[in-house]
C-alpha cells in the first residue's frame, strides 16, 4: 500500500545468491562485507536477510525490524552509499558490498549531524524508527542536496513509518540535519 515507487528505486529485490557466495557441503554460503568499515566474512544459510546478517550475526542491533512487509523503514541501512531497506535483501545477494549502519555514524565521539538534528528537535519518541529515518534523511540529503523544504521531506520520507510521532520535529529535524550537513562539509573544506 505505502511507498511502492520509490521502495523499488531504493531496495535491490530480494534474489538468489550469486554465484561468488559459493555453498559449502554443509548448505552454508560465505560471505564477506565491510560493515561500518571493518571487514567481516561469516558462513551464513543463503536466505539470511541482510538485516539479520546485521543484527543476529553482526549483533549491531540499532538497525530494526518493525514489519515484515517491506513497509516501515525501520531496517534501513546504507548499502554501497545508498539507502536500503535491509529486510528486502540476501546478505550472500550482496557480497562483496560496504554497509553502514546507524552504529557507523558517529566519529570520534560525535554524532553525525543528522543525529544531532534528531536530538536536537526532539525527532523521536519511543526511538524505534528513529535509526531507519535517520539513515533515510541522510540519503535525501546525500541525493536532494542539503538544502530541503518541508515537502520534499515529507515526500522522500514515504518510506519510512513513524508509529508514535506526528512526523512534524522528524521532517524540522531531518532540514536543520540537512542544513547541519551542508556547514560540517563546508568546515571541513
Ligand atoms: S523491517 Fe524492513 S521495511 Fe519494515
Ligand atoms: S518514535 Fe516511535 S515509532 Fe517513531
Amino acid at each position: 500500500m505505502f511507498f511502492r515507487k520509490k521502495d523499488s528505486d531504493r531496495a535491490p529485490e530480494a534474489a538468489a545468491p550469486p554465484a561468488a557466495a559459493a555453498k559449502a557441503g554443509d548448505g552454508t554460503v560465505s560471505v564477506s562485507l565491510t560493515v561500518n568499515g571493518t571487514p567481516v566474512t561469516a558462513s551464513i544459510d543463503p536466505r539470511t536477510l541482510l538485516v539479520q546478517f546485521i543484527r543476529e550475526n553482526q549483533r549491531l542491533t540499532g538497525t530494526h525490524v518493525g514489519c515484515d512487509t517491506s513497509q516501515c523503514g525501520a531496517c534501513v541501512v546504507h548499502l554501497d552509499g545508498r539507502a536500503v531497506k535491509s529486510c528486502t535483501v540476501l546478505a550472500a545477494s550482496v557480497d562483496g558490498g560496504k554497509v553502514t549502519t546507524i552504529e557507523g555514524l558517529a566519529k570520534d565521539g560525535k554524532l553525525h549531524p543528522m543525529q544531532e538534528a534528531f536530538r536536537e528537535h526532539h525527532g523521536l519518541q519511543c526511538g524505534y524508527c528513529t535509526p531507519g529515518m535517520i539513515m533515510s534523511a541522510i540519503d535525501i540529503v546525500n541525493r536532494k542536496g542539503t538544502n530541503l523544504d518541508e515537502a520534499t521531506v515529507r515526500h522522500e520520507l514515504e518510506g519510512n513509518i513513524c508509529r508514535c510521532t506526528g512526523y512534524h520535529n522528524i521532517v524540522a529535524a531531518v532540514r536543520a540535519g540537512a542544513a547541519n550537513m551542508s556547514s560540517s562539509r563546508q568546515a571541513a573544506e
